[in-house]
């Protein structure tokens, strides 16, 4: 017998993703609801390459008998629904910041912590990263068991994806607009994104960082270890899909290229591709679509004791929402949910 699954945000970027992912994957589910907001309900969305499922309002789901939902549909929305859903005995797989830091609550990348998602149960949620930190703990995973990172320097350049939908649709309307002279609309972000680039992505904090750089440091601590420091200046750029960093670090031990490469090499989820060469790494547009987190650019920094710079990119929906998201289901059925036959 399988599971009954909801997708709550299904018509967004990473709700869309997520029914894929689930479809592509093929997910122990008897059936899949598509959730929305009631501006949606009635509407459809692809399920797989072949099925199509009818969207419903979220305020009318009864979640006492769905066993588990993937939420991306925002804070506030799961803020509101995630707790009664819990409370329902369904168990929330959230893509939102709401939860992430709340200590009753699994902050999962499975290849990294899988075994904290068995601590689903105080409120049966478990938090999913926010789409930077994802793949940033997935390349440190093997080089901190090995070398112990210490400290760790981070810069993004975060495509606008993940912003959601709208914030597609405003690199693409602003992109069209430079073409023809058409005046320029922002809503979604705070300067011009076409052929333009943002140091600024969530809200600023009273140290001067932003949201999104504190979400980047702390989460890592929660995920990796707490005594790592990590210290984040995150940028949006003018690409649909797809994050890179680039990403300087220092460890205990001393660290080699070779070595630091063969461990990556060995992780899974994680893809080294590094030749010194013209098109020797990948690219944000690359990744687009792909599950993998990709390594590049792999050298010691000479500035440091033990120091080594590296390159890393990986699609924001995929690793860093929805593929993270279905991949906790995953191990929450493999592992900790038992469903009578
Ligand atoms: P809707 O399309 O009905 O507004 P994105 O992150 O790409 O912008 O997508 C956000 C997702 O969250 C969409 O699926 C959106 O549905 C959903 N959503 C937003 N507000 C609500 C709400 N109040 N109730 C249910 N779903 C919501």
């Amino acid at each position: 017998m399988g599971y009954k699954v909801a997708v709550v945000g299904a018509t967004g970027a990473v709700g869309r993703e997520m029914l894929t992912t689930l479809a592509e994957r093929n997910f122990p589910a008897d059936e899949i609801i598509a959730l929305a907001s009631a501006r949606s309900a009635g509407g459809q969305v692809s399920y797989g390459e072949k099925d199509v499922l009818t969207i419903h309002d979220l305020a009318k789901h009864d979640f006492s008998t769905t066993d588990i939902a993937l939420f991306s549909a925002g804070g506030d929305v799961a803020k509101e629904y995630a707790p009664k859903a819990g409370k329902a005995g369904c168990v929330v797989i959230d893509n939102s910041s709401a939860f992430r830091m709340d200590p009753d609550v699994p902050l999962v990348v499975p290849e990294v912590n899988g075994d904290a998602v068995g601590k689903y149960g105080k409120k049966n949620i478990i938090a999913n990263p926010n789409c930077s930190t994802a793949q940033l703990v997935m390349a440190l995973k093997p080089l901190h068991d090995t070398f112990g990172v210490k400290r760790v320097v981070v810069s993004t350049y975060q495509s606008v994806s993940g912003a959601g939908k709208d914030g597609m649709d405003e690199l693409f309307n602003q992109t069209r607009a430079v073409y023809v002279n058409d005046p320029i609309e922002k809503t979604q972000f705070t300067k011009q994104i076409a052929f333009n680039v943002i140091p600024h992505i969530d809200v600023f904090m009273d140290d001067g960082f932003t949201k999104e750089e504190w979400k980047m440091r702390v989460e890592t601590c929660k995920i990796l270890d707490p005594d790592i420091e990590v210290v984040a200046q995150c940028v949006r750029v003018p690409v649909f899909v797809g994050h890179a960093e680039a990403v300087f670090i220092e460890t205990k031990k001393p660290i080699d290229e070779q070595g630091a490469t063969d461990v990556l090499r060995n992780f899974p989820g994680v893809i080294v591709i590094d030749h010194r060469a013209d098109e020797g790494y990948v690219t944000p547009q690359e990744s687009a679509g792909e599950d993998a987190v990709y390594v590049s650019r792999i050298r010691r920094d000479p500035t440091v004791k033990n120091g080594l710079v590296f390159w890393c990119v990986s699609d924001n929906l995929r690793k860093g929402a929805a593929l993270n998201a279905v991949q906790i289901a995953e191990t929450l059925i493999e592992r900790f949910l038992k469903k009578a036959a």
